[in-house]
C-alpha cells in the first residue's frame, strides 16, 4: 500500500425527511444562492421542502444548469453571484449542478480567465464561496468530492478537476428525492458509480485488502440491488443502498494508498464533449474495450474481480477473466445501457480527432501504469464499434 493522506470533511446528512434540517446548517445571516437544473426539484416536491425550510434565509435563484453543465451558463450564475453578493451556494440536483455549482464557488474570485481552473489547473486566487448540496441522482459522488467537470461548448471539451477548496461543507441524501428520477437516470447511475469503482480497482495488486473488499462490496451490491431498484423504484431500502454505493464509491475511501486508472473517463468525456452521449452511456461503451486492451497489464485483479465479484469458478484463468468482461457487459445491458457505439449510431470518423485532442491535451500516459496512449484508446473505440 502506498503512503496517503486522506480528509474528507463533507458531514452527510441522511434520511428520509432531512431536507428540513438545512435552516440549521446554514446560518441565517447568511444570502443563499440556490442552484438547480431544468426544473426536476420543482415536479418532485425537493423545491419546496427547500424553500420550507429556508423560510428565514434571504435566497436567490439560479436555474437552469444543464447536464454536463456549460461553462457559458456558469459563468452568467458567477455573476449573479457577484451581483447579489451571495455568500452560501446550494446546489440541489443530480451530479451537474453539483458539479457546476463547485465551478462556480471557484470562479467567482478567481482573477483570469476562470476556464483556465480547469483547461490549466490554475491555482484558486481568491476565496471560494461555501457550498451545501441536496443530491437527487445518485451517481456522482459529486456530493462528497472536490470533484467537477465542465464543457467548453465552444471548443466542445469537457474536462474535470479537483480543488479541495470546493469539496461541499454538507450534502443531504434523502433518498426520496431519488424516486422520481426516469429510469433512464437510474441506469446510467448504477453504470457510473460501478465504473468508479472498477476505475480504482482493475489496476493491480498493491496490498490494499481492506480497499479491495470495501470495492467488492460496492461492486456486489450494485449486481444485487442495481436490477430490483430499477423495478421497484419507490423501495426506500434500495433507494437508500444505491444512493450510499454511489457515494462511496468515488468520496476517496476506496481510493487511498492504491493505484487508479481513470482512462474510462478520459475517454468517456471526448464521447460526449463529441456526440452527447449520457455520461453513464459513454462508460458502458469504453470500459469493456480497456479491459480488452489492457487484459494483460490487469490480468491479475482481472482475475480476482472474476471469482469474487462475479464468483466465476470454473475455467482457466483467461477464461474466467473474458467470462467476467462479458458479464459485466451482460449487467450493464440488463439495465438498458448499451454498450456498443452502433448503438448510438457513432462511426469511427472521429477516432482520429479524439486521438489527436489526447495528445494535443498532453494524454500520452495514462491510466495505473501510465501505459494508456492516445493509440490505445483508437483501439478501444475500434473494439466498441
Ligand atoms: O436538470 P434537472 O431538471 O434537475 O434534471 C436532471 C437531468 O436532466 C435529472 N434529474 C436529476 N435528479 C432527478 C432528475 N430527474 C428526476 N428526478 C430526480 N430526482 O437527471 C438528468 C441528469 O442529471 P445530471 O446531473 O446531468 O446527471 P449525473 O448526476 O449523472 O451527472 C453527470 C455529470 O457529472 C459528471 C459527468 O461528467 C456529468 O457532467 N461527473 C462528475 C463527477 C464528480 N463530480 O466526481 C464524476 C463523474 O465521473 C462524472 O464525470
Ligand atoms: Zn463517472
Amino acid at each position: 500500500m502506498q503512503n496517503f493522506i486522506f480528509q474528507n470533511s463533507v458531514k452527510i446528512v441522511f434520511g428520509k425527511g432531512q431536507i428540513s434540517k438545512l435552516s440549521s446548517l446554514i446560518d441565517t445571516n447568511k444570502k443563499v444562492m440556490l442552484l438547480y437544473g431544468g426544473g426536476s426539484i420543482k415536479r418532485n416536491g425537493v423545491y419546496d421542502q427547500v424553500m420550507e425550510s429556508l423560510k428565514n434565509h434571504t435566497v436567490v435563484e439560479f436555474s437552469g444548469i444543464e447536464p454536463n453543465p456549460q461553462y457559458g451558463t456558469l459563468m452568467r450564475a458567477v455573476q449573479m453571484v457577484r451581483n447579489e453578493k451571495v455568500d452560501f451556494l446550494l446546489a440541489v440536483g443530480g451530479g451537474s449542478v453539483l458539479d457546476g455549482t463547485k465551478f462556480i464557488s471557484a470562479a467567482t474570485n478567481f482573477k483570469g480567465y476562470a476556464w483556465d481552473i480547469i483547461a490549466k489547473n490554475a491555482p484558486l486566487t481568491g476565496v471560494t464561496l461555501p457550498i451545501g448540496t441536496i443530491i437527487t441522482l445518485p451517481a456522482t459522488g459529486s456530493e462528497m468530492n472536490a470533484n467537477f467537470v465542465v464543457t467548453n461548448e465552444d471548443t466542445k471539451e469537457k474536462l474535470g478537476m479537483n480543488k479541495p477548496e470546493v469539496l461541499p461543507q454538507f450534502s443531504i441524501l434523502d433518498p426520496e428525492a431519488i424516486y422520481s428520477l426516469p429510469e433512464k437516470q437510474v441506469s446510467n447511475g448504477i453504470v457510473d458509480s460501478f465504473i468508479h469503482t472498477t476505475e480504482q480497482y482493475l489496476t493491480y495488486p498493491d496490498h490494499g485488502y481492506l480497499q479491495d473488499r470495501q470495492a467488492e462490496a460496492i461492486l456486489k451490491t450494485l449486481i444485487e440491488i442495481g436490477p430490483k431498484y430499477l423495478k421497484d423504484k419507490t423501495n426506500y431500502e434500495l433507494a437508500s443502498n444505491f444512493m450510499w454505493c454511489a457515494t462511496n464509491a468515488l468520496n476517496g475511501n476506496i481510493s487511498v494508498g492504491m493505484p487508479q486508472d481513470w482512462v474510462t473517463h478520459m475517454i468517456g468525456h471526448e464521447l460526449t464533449a463529441l456526440y452527447g452521449v449520457d455520461h453513464g452511456q459513454s462508460l458502458a461503451i469504453v470500459l469493456p474495450g480497456v479491459l480488452e486492451v489492457k487484459k494483460e497489464e490487469k490480468a491479475e485483479k482481472l482475475l480476482q474481480y472474476a471469482e469474487r465479484v462475479w464468483d466465476i469458478t470454473e475455467g482457466t484463468n483467461e477464461e474466467k477473466i473474458d467470462l467476467a468482461i462479458q458479464k459485466t457487459i451482460d449487467f450493464f445491458e440488463s439495465l438498458g445501457v448499451k454498450t456498443r457505439l452502433s448503438d448510438y449510431n457513432i462511426d469511427d470518423s472521429k477516432f482520429e480527432m479524439i486521438r489527436q485532442r489526447l495528445t494535443k491535451r498532453n494524454m500520452l500516459l495514462t491510466g495505473e501504469r501510465k501505459s494508456f496512449t492516445p493509440e490505445d484508446a483508437v483501439k478501444v473505440l475500434e473494439l466498441r464499434k
